[in-house]
């Protein structure tokens, strides 16, 4: 998560969705309601939960090479094709994963004057609040967010971690460092899914850069108007998505031209690809554009860690993926400079990746 923007934010009233929705259960202000190509029309129509790859991590590790074979290449096929998969046997604790969902609920439930205590200032994207807002005429998401930046210890805004529960800090830093393990896993088996070195990631990356987001998306009268989280791609390298337990369904990926939901799958993690990867990788592994979508009467959760290379880092495309049937199709940045870019700017589907692409500027 990077630094504060250097231009002054005018970003109007925003509503506390928690709060709106307690004092008039029925009622959509203007700046919730999505104009008409935006709104969640289809949704609920698609695609079966299982077209969503699922990954047995423990069937990865396998030493038998034909169990390890047979699920590396639904690994390199779920990259390829979906950008999107879901994690089983992880290897993370399931009360590890408990413990954050309850201190991130408990969060929640704060009297909102306890939560204004860590407030997101416009234009930043750390504290509770709503990211990625910049002006007065902006479309809002039917969210109330609360992202911290976790790993290295440097990006941390002290003053932003909360007090209260009393058990926050130290459950999100055991959970950080539960999640970094499995990005490294992952990562790995990326890379020699694609023919490299399996720590060519690690060795590329430095210190890792781990941030967390929790996203509260209270109950919507008019789900149909309104959108939980607007379409985007992820600026990281991987994302990994708790959806806490018996929550509605309310992720959706753009594939094909559809809108396909995430359908939660008990003590699973979901797994997405982000932009990072996608231009190390050459377009090989692609981010996929995604959003949330509200519930009529049910609540949701989620809690979202970002896993991406130290600031300091240049990255581009990786030679051994560039030839000449796959010319290079991103420039050489720094990563820091990206993730200025990312957090400076609305969410607009892949709108931000055209940062570093060299041919066209318009495709998405
Ligand atoms: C995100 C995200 C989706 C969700 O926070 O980047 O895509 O279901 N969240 O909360
Ligand atoms: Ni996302």
């Amino acid at each position: 998560m990077a630094p504060v923007p250097s231009f002054p934010v005018k970003v109007g009233h925003i509503d506390d969705v928690q709060e709106l929705r307690k004092a008039r259960p029925t009622s959509i202000p203007e700046r919730f309601v999505r104009d008409m190509a935006e709104r969640p029309k289809h949704a609920a129509t698609l695609v079966s939960a299982s077209d969503i790859p699922i990954i047995d991590l423990c069937k990865l590790m396998k030493r038998d090479k034909d169990e390890h074979q047979s699920e590396a290449m639904q690994l390199k096929t779920a990259c390829e094709e979906w950008g999107f998969f879901q994690v089983v046997n992880h290897g993370i604790d399931l009360s590890v994963l408990e413990n954050i969902e309850k201190v991130a609920k408990d969060f929640f439930m704060l009297p909102l004057e306890e939560k204004k205590k860590y407030p997101m200032a416009p234009g930043t994207v750390q504290g509770y609040g709503q990211a990625f807002v910049f002006s007065e005429n902006q479309k809002l998401d039917w969210c109330n967010m609360f992202a911290l930046g976790v790993e290295p210890p440097c990006i941390r805004n002290p003053k932003l971690w909360p007090s209260k529960p009393a058990d926050f800090r130290e459950t999100l830093e055991v959970y950080s460092r539960e999640i970094q393990k499995l990005c490294e896993n992952l990562l790995k088996n990326i890379a020699v899914s694609l023919g490299l070195k399996g720590d060519v990631f690690e060795e590329m990356f430095g210190v890792a850069v781990q941030a967390v987001r929790m996203n509260y998306y209270p109950p919507c009268s008019r789900p149909d108007l309104v959108l939980g989280l607007s379409p985007h791609s992820d600026g990281s390298a991987l994302t990994v998505l708790q959806q806490v337990k018996d929550s509605s369904v309310g992720l959706q990926i753009l594939k094909d031209n559809t809108w396909v939901p995430v359908q939660p799958v008990p003590n699973a993690l979901v797994i997405n690809i982000g932009d990072t990867i996608e231009v190390l990788t050459n377009g090989k592994y692609k981010s996929v554009e995604h959003r949330a979508v509200t519930h009529k009467e049910r609540d949701r959760l989620s809690i979202v860690t970002f896993y991406a290379p130290s600031y300091e880092i240049e990255l581009g495309p990786m030679p051994e993926l560039v030839d000449e049937k796959n010319p290079c199709r991103y420039r050489r940045y720094n990563h820091g400079e990206y993730s200025k870019h990312y957090v400076t700017n609305k969410l607009q589907g892949k709108r931000t990746l055209d940062f570093a692409k060299i041919e066209s500027k318009t495709s998405a």
